[in-house]
Order: structure tokens, then C-alpha cells, then sequence
């Protein structure tokens, strides 16, 4: 099947007699972007996971000569740019999310050549190259880090890192209550160079994240420094890890969250516990947005970006960009981040985190919309990435299931078959929406997280540091079936994997997908192609009037072009599309020209 927005799925019996009164609302929900619109603001950039995609020396561990080989499969997916998460120099404490330094490749991903090489070869294919950035915390074995363990308390080099003395008549209690993102105390105490236990330090992440002190301005330097070495060296962009973390409130004060997440408010009462098909629909946690936390959020992150803004800048058009890794509510204080001389793009997680209900969709993307554009910055989209459970397992419980941080074989297993359904539905739905996208690798297989890994290959540092209370985020992270047989399924020339493949991810290999009309690899290509095609993401977007509560409809207008009709079924009852509809790409069969549940169809509306 070759990918192409002008074929039309011929169902039998298309409109015959199925025709629904539906009529656009009066006012679009956001107006036409121009037609020249910068790239990043229509763009669909794929997640490489460095560790997990293609390995290419056996090793069991992807790497970069392994990317570089399998770039061709992006080209004809029809994405226009990748983002991949870090390869820098680390001990992978936190799978390369703490860098020892940032001007060198870790040799398990391969040199700078490689990297040299992986860039080159990706302008060649047409594809724009972001990397990460992990400002917010290096390795502790950063030079710097280890000069400040070894210069002592009051030292210049200490200042570099948000080291305090603790609190309790001998110092032996944290400096605050602060926990860490991933479990514990958000402190560690150092043995100083007289054996005894001395000064404690911050890390929001990992013991062995350490915390930089954002007010120093060799920090800032430093970093302003390592994104010209990548500027120079031809990359596209960053996405900014914690973005949101870099400055703490003055005088770190107690928080008082029960435990520090991500958006600065506690979960905990939200786990695993309780997930079952049958769940019911719960209310989001409550937060108050009026009490922010004091690592999160601060208002001294915003010089900082336009620092980075004019860097980018200076080296001209076409854009280099920043992508922002902000986990911040409410939506206006999160497009702070992408207003015109700041960041580029901020991911939308409010999307990310929507239920498959129908009104939590609308509100979510009206209000998204609605943000983005009150600063002019288009909305990033996105469903799946490194960090959660993959769409395709997420949406395989009820509705409004509180979300889980991985899935272990003793929680309630995911309904495979639904999931990949609602994925299809949800991707379609996004795809179709105007401004920037990103997939993650793996998500155009229909992959499902692995939802059975024993144990012992958890190394999520969350696992440990909660005693296994929280599963964690391997699931999501496991190498990419690529062929349906082999020893490590295509991957690489090893048996292993660094984390083992599911034996069903042989059912979602690239080669079974590959030309085969129907699959979740096609469909993804069909919808790429014809996204770009229409410009769907510099379109307007008008709600649709007439359907039932549990129909998402809208169309993706322009003044070039026919408007687009997109309508997602999430209710029970099959829906027909208004008469002249004529399908351009649908997630799943029609049935009998209706759009039956958990379906997005797209269809030309004149
Ligand atoms: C970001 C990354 C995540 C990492 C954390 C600490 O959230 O996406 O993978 O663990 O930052 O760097
Ligand atoms: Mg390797």
C-alpha cells in the first residue's frame, strides 16, 4: 500500500443512507498558522531511545552506528526530525540521564565520529536532528563533582552543586524534607576528607544526579558553552530535560508535598493498587496551583532560556530550536516556556495524561490550543515517550485509570487488543491536530510496554529506591523488534538484550508490518503522508456540532485546500459521516461506512 493522502478507502455503502446532520461551530477553536510557518511549528519528530533502538556492535545495547544504519526506516515513515535521548559519557545510574560529560559520546553508543557520522546521515535523508540536554543535574562523576567532593565544605568548587550542612545537633538530619523524584531522600551526605560524615547535597533524582547550583554563573557559562559544541557539530536542536527544575526557591524551604513528583504534587494515593478493567472513572488528583513547589517552577528558569533563545538565534535560519521538558500546571504558567524568546516547543502533557473519555479530550485540546496561542507558540503533542507506560498498554484499561509508573506481571494486565485499537484511534486524532508532534519509537508497531519482565533486569533506579513499590519505566524502554525471527529480533548481531523482549513483540515486527495493508506501520505512514500533504499541522481547528457527547469531531481547515473532517468514536454505537465525506485514512475498518468505536477516521468534507 503505498502511502498516500489521495487514496480513498473504498467502503461499500459509504454515505448510502448513514448520513448525519453535523455542521461546523461558528468560530474556529485556533486560526490558520501561515503557510510558511517556521518547520518546528508543524513538525513530527520521532523519540530515539540511543539505548533501545538498533544495536549495531552486539553488544545488546543500541548505539549509534545501529541508528545510523536504520535511519532509512524514519525517512519512509515520513517524520521530520528525531530527537534522541542522551549518549553522552555516563555510568547510566540513570540510563545516560546523568552525564559525565557532555562534549563526549559513551563508548557503549559509540565516538563522536559516530556522531559526526549519525548527523550527517540524518541531513541527508532529509531528517533535522535534536538532541538532549540535562541541564538541571550531572553524573557525580562529572569532573566538577568530584573536584567538589574533594575540595571540601566552603569551597569554590562546592558552590557549583547545592551542597548544605544538614540539620540536627551533628548535622545528621537533610537540610530540608525534600524527597526524590524517584524515591527517598532528595539528600546525600558525603564523607569528607577526614573520614567523617560532613555536608549533604541535593539531588531531585538519583543519588547519583547531583543538583547544579543554577544562581553560579561558571554553570551558566558552561552550558551556554556545551550547546554551541552541539550547534557547531550541526545539530537542529535540544530538548531540556526538567526544564522546569533548573532554579529552587530561595533558602530551600520544607515542602510540603508528601513526596516530590514531577508536577510538585503528590501521587501517592494514585498507584498501582486498585488498576482493573473494571476501575471506575476517578477524578484527577486535586492541585493546588496556587502553592508551588519549591523545586519546581521557579520564575528564575525564564532568563536562563532566553539566554539559550539568542544562542540559537545567532546562528540563523533554519531555526535551531528548544524543546521543554516541563511537567507544569496550569497550562498558563506551562506556555511560559515557548513564549516568542524563550523555548520553541514544550511537550504537552496535559494531552499525554488525558483519559480516553470525550469531553476530558475536547476541554484538553481546546484549552492547549487556546494557551499555546495566547503567546503564539503552536501545541507539541504527544502520547508515549521514555518516561510512561506506552499509549498502547496505557489505553488498555478503563478509562480514567489512575496512571501507572510501569506495569509488573502481578498488577492487572492491560487488554493487548484494545489498547492498540484506542492507540491507533489516539494517534489519528493527534496527528490530525494543528502544530508540532512527537512519536516514540515503536509507537508506529503497535508496540505494548512489556508488562512481565522479571525483575532482576528492572534498572529503573526508581525500582530499588521505593523497594519495588513502584515498578518503574523499563517497560517502555525495551529494544525494538525490528525482524520476526532472529535471536534478538532484528535488533542487533546479539542474543541478548540489555532489557529482554516480550516473546509478543515477534507479533509487532517491522518485517511483518512492512507493506502489509492494515498494519499499525501503514497506518502510520498513511497518516504522515497525509499530514504533510494537507498541512494539517499550520491548519485551523473547528469543533463539529451534531454528534453525541461521546464523538470527537473537528475538522483541520485551510484556505488551499478542502477542510479535513476528523471524528473519533468513543462511544459504543457506530457513527456515520455527513454526506460528500470521502475517507482519506481511517484507524481501523469502518463498518458498513460507519465509524465504529474506538475509530478515528479522516475524510475530505467539501
Ligand atoms: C527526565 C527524563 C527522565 C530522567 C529525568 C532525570 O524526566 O525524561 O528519563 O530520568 O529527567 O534526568
Ligand atoms: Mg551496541
Amino acid at each position: 500500500m503505498t502511502p498516500s493522502a489521495t487514496q480513498t478507502l473504498n467502503h461499500p455503502g459509504l454515505g448510502a443512507g448513514h448520513d448525519v446532520d453535523v455542521r461546523e461551530d461558528a468560530t474556529p477553536v485556533h486560526a490558520e498558522d501561515r503557510p510558511d510557518a517556521a518547520w518546528w511549528r508543524q513538525a513530527v519528530i520521532y523519540q530515539i531511545y540511543p539505548r533501545s533502538w538498533a544495536d549495531h556492535d552486539g553488544d545488546g545495547i543500541g548505539d549509534l552506528p545501529g541508528i545510523t544504519s536504520r535511519l532509512p526506516h524514519l525517512r519512509a515513515l515520513g517524520v521530520d526530525a528525531i530527537w534522541l535521548s542522551p549518549f553522552y559519557t555516563s555510568p547510566q545510574a540513570d540510563a545516560g540521564y546523568d552525564v559525565a560529560d557532555y562534549r563526549d559520546i559513551d563508548p557503549i553508543f559509540g565516538s563522536l565520529t559516530d556522531a559526526d557520522d549519525m548527523i550527517a546521515r540524518a541531513h541527508e535523508l532529509g531528517l533535522k536532528v535534536i538532541v538532549d540536554m540535562v541541564p538541571n543535574h550531572s553524573s557525580d562523576e562529572h569532573e566538577w563533582f568530584t573536584a567538589a567532593l574533594a575540595a571540601g565544605p566552603g569551597s569554590a568548587e562546592r558552590e557549583r552543586y547545592m551542597f548544605r550542612e544538614g540539620r540536627g545537633e551533628h548535622g545528621e538530619l537533610p537540610p530540608n524534607n525534600w524527597e526524590s523524584v524517584f524515591g527517598g531522600a532528595a539528600w546525600t551526605r558525603v564523607t569528607e576528607a577526614d573520614g567523617k560524615p560532613g555536608q549533604w547535597y541535593l539531588h531531585i533524582f538519583d543519588t547519583k544526579q547531583p543538583d547544579f547550583n543554577w544562581e553560579h554563573p561558571e554553570v551558566r557559562a558552561e552550558f551556554e558553552s556545551i550547546l554551541r559544541f552541539w550547534l557547531d557539530r550541526g545539530v537542529d536542536g535540544f530538548r531540556v530535560d526538567v526544564a522546569h527544575g533548573l532554579i529552587k526557591e530561595q533558602g530551600l524551604p520544607d515542602t510540603e508535598e508528601e513526596r516530590t513528583t514531577m508536577l510538585g504534587h503528590s501521587e501517592h494515593e494514585h498507584g498501582p493498587e486498585g488498576v482493573s478493567e473494571a476501575a471506575p472513572v476517578e477524578e484527577a488528583p486535586r492541585i493546588d496551583h496556587t502553592k508551588r513547589s519549591p523545586m519546581w517552577d521557579q520564575d528564575g528558569v525564564h532568563e536562563i532560556y532566553r539566554a539559550w533563545r539568542r544562542i540559537l538565534e545567532s546562528y540563523g535560519t533554519p531555526d535551531r530550536i528548544l524543546c521543554a521538558e516541563a511537567w507544569v500546571e496550569p497550562q498558563e504558567r506551562a506556555v511560559a516556556y515557548v513564549r516568542s524568546d524563550e523555548m520553541h516547543q514544550a511537550f504537552n502533557f496535559d494531552f499525554l495524561t488525558a483519559s480516553w473519555i470525550a469531553d476530558d479530550l475536547r476541554a484538553v485540546i481546546t484549552s492547549s490550543l487556546h494557551a499555546a496561542d495566547s503567546v503564539g507558540a503552536p501545541s507539541t503533542w504527544v502520547l508515549s515517550n521514555h518516561d510512561v507506560v506506552r499509549h498502547a498498554s496505557r489505553l488498555g484499561y478503563a478509562p480514567g485509570t489512575p496512571r501507572m509508573n510501569g506495569i509488573s506481571a502481578t498488577d492487572p494486565q492491560p487488554d493487548r487488543e484494545l489498547g492498540l485499537r484506542r492507540a491507533r484511534a489516539a494517534t489519528a486524532l493527534m496527528l490530525a491536530l494543528p502544530g508540532g508532534a512527537y512519536l516514540y519509537q515503536g509507537e508506529e508497531l503497535g508496540l505494548p510496554d512489556s508488562t512481565d519482565m522479571p525483575d532482576e533486569f528492572r534498572q529503573d533506579p526508581t525500582f530499588a529506591r521505593t523497594d519495588g513499590a513502584e515498578t518503574g519505566r523499563d517497560g517502555c524502554r525495551v529494544p525494538i523488534p525490528w525482524s520476526s525471527q532472529g535471536p534478538s529480533l532484528g535488533f542487533g548481531p546479539g542474543a541478548s538484550t540489555w532489557l529482554p523482549q516480550p516473546d509478543v513483540y515477534a507479533e509487532y515486527a517491522v518485517d511483518r508490518q512492512e507493506g502489509v495493508e492494515g498494519s499499525t506501520l501503514e497506518l502510520y505512514r498513511s497518516l504522515l503522508a497525509a499530514r504533510r500533504e494537507l498541512s494539517l499541522g499550520t491548519g485551523s481547528l473547528t469543533w463539529v456540532e451534531g454528534y453525541a457527547g461521546d464523538v470527537v469531531a473537528l475538522t483541520n481547515g485551510s484556505s488551499q485546500r478542502d477542510r479535513l473532517l476528523v471524528v473519533t468514536n468513543l462511544g459504543e454505537d457506530a457513527v456515520a459521516l455527513p454526506a460528500g465525506a470521502e475517507v482519506v485514512v481511517a484507524s481501523g475498518p469502518l463498518e458498513d461506512g460507519l465509524v465504529p468505536t474506538d475509530t478515528t477516521v479522516w475524510a475530505r468534507w467539501s
